[in-house]
């Protein structure tokens, strides 16, 4: 028989319907946390949370609010909010060291899961608190990036403030680089011997701030944001705001988050490659470590012009993994050197040493 609905005419029906569903689910978001015992996670019972060396007040917040009830991943935004807040804090958020042109544009992501879903924004200008806008685009829309203006229009529409991020300090920084640069261009720096030490030249850097959650009912959450290499070319986008790069959770495996160079990593899909190898039962720590070594052998085919490999082919940046599985295992590496990372284990919060892949 045939049907009294036309194919088109079901769709629409089908998308009314949809529609309908969400719009019935009132204000409630579609990554909202769902219910306890709802969420399909495996109770851990415990409580975790893990940084990057500069986020030791994140998991201490993270960890104070995860205890109060707090959903893991609004606890590890709050944690990194404090540190995208600080204007001493050169390398994320408010503060954050601008780009080629003098203007700061900030990348973050954030992935919760019980729903495996994810939000992220690239580029934003004037907006302190790009976590917090990652997952309104998780929540609030059916994309999973928005970059430029498109990102701080975005953010405008939902009621952030502007603001201008450059603070006097990081202005001066970038001054100076500017004026240091080269002796080939019409820039004269001031005597740099003259200068606060505060307001030396600053090299380039790539400073970020990952925080992974897990709480007692099995729910991990996590986020990454950034101002990125700092005097990068504008509209240059790093691993921060790119899933499966700066930042992957799988509920039922685990959470892992990356600061150091992006193109590395994202050349590389190494936070997934991360979770993968703990897919596979490693442990947090090797998991780090052999996506390390997968970096690094990447790295030796690289060109030479990248200035990434030194002449032996060892890769001469920083790269920095820091994982946490679903039992509230925890771990982290650093390609070169030494490096610290912040844990807080449900009793004490303290610095750690990452694993080394090489020595220095
Ligand atoms: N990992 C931060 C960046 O490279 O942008």
């Amino acid at each position: 028989m045939r049907s009294r609905y036309s194919r088109r005419d079901f769709l629409r029906t089908g998308v009314t319907l949809g529609a309908a569903a969400i719009v019935g689910r009132g204000s409630e978001s579609m990554a909202a946390a769902p219910q306890s015992g709802a969420t399909g996670a495996k109770r851990s019972g415990v409580f975790r949370a893990v940084s990057s060396g500069n986020g030791i007040r994140a998991t201490d917040k993270a960890m104070e609010l995860m205890r109060k009830g707090v959903d893991p991943l609004d606890a590890v935004i709050a944690g990194v909010n404090i540190v995208e807040d600080d204007p001493n804090d050169m390398s994320v958020g408010y503060g954050g060291l601008p780009n080629e042109d003098g203007v700061v544009e900030l990348d973050a992501s954030v992935m919760y899961g019980p729903t495996h879903a994810s939000g992220a924004v690239a580029g934003i200008r004037n907006i302190k608190n790009p976590s917090k806008v990652a997952k309104l685009v998780m929540e609030r829309t059916k994309h999973c990036l928005l970059v430029g203006n498109g990102a701080l229009k975005f953010a405008l529409a939902h009621g952030f403030p502007k603001e201008n991020l450059l603070t006097e300090k990081a202005h001066e920084a970038w001054l100076r680089w500017k004026e240091t640069m080269s002796d080939k261009d019409n820039w004269l720096p001031e005597q740099i011997k003259k200068m606060p030490e505060a307001l030396q030249p600053v090299m380039m850097t790539h400073g970020t701030i990952n925080c992974l959650a897990l709480n007692e009912a099995g729910i991990l959450a996590g986020v990454t944001t950034t101002s990125g290499l700092s005097y990068k070319l504008a509209g240059r986008v790093g691993d921060s705001p790119i899933i499966g790069a700066g930042l992957y959770v799988d509920n039922e495996i685990g959470a892992a988050g990356s600061t150091g160079l992006g193109e590395a990593n994202i050349r590389t899909c190494a936070s997934f490659q991360v979770v993968s190898f703990m897919g596979q039962g490693m442990s947090p720590e090797q998991a780090c470590l052999k996506t390390l070594e997968r970096v690094a052998d990447k790295a030796r085919r690289w060109p030479k012009s990248l200035g990434l490999t030194d002449d032996a082919g060892r890769p001469a940046f920083g790269l920095n993994f820091y994982a946490l599985n679903a039992k509230g295992e925890f771990g982290a590496a650093t390609m070169l050197g030494k490096a610290g990372y912040a844990v807080h284990d449900g009793r004490t919060n303290e610095l750690r040493d990452c694993a080394s892949l090489f020595k220095g």
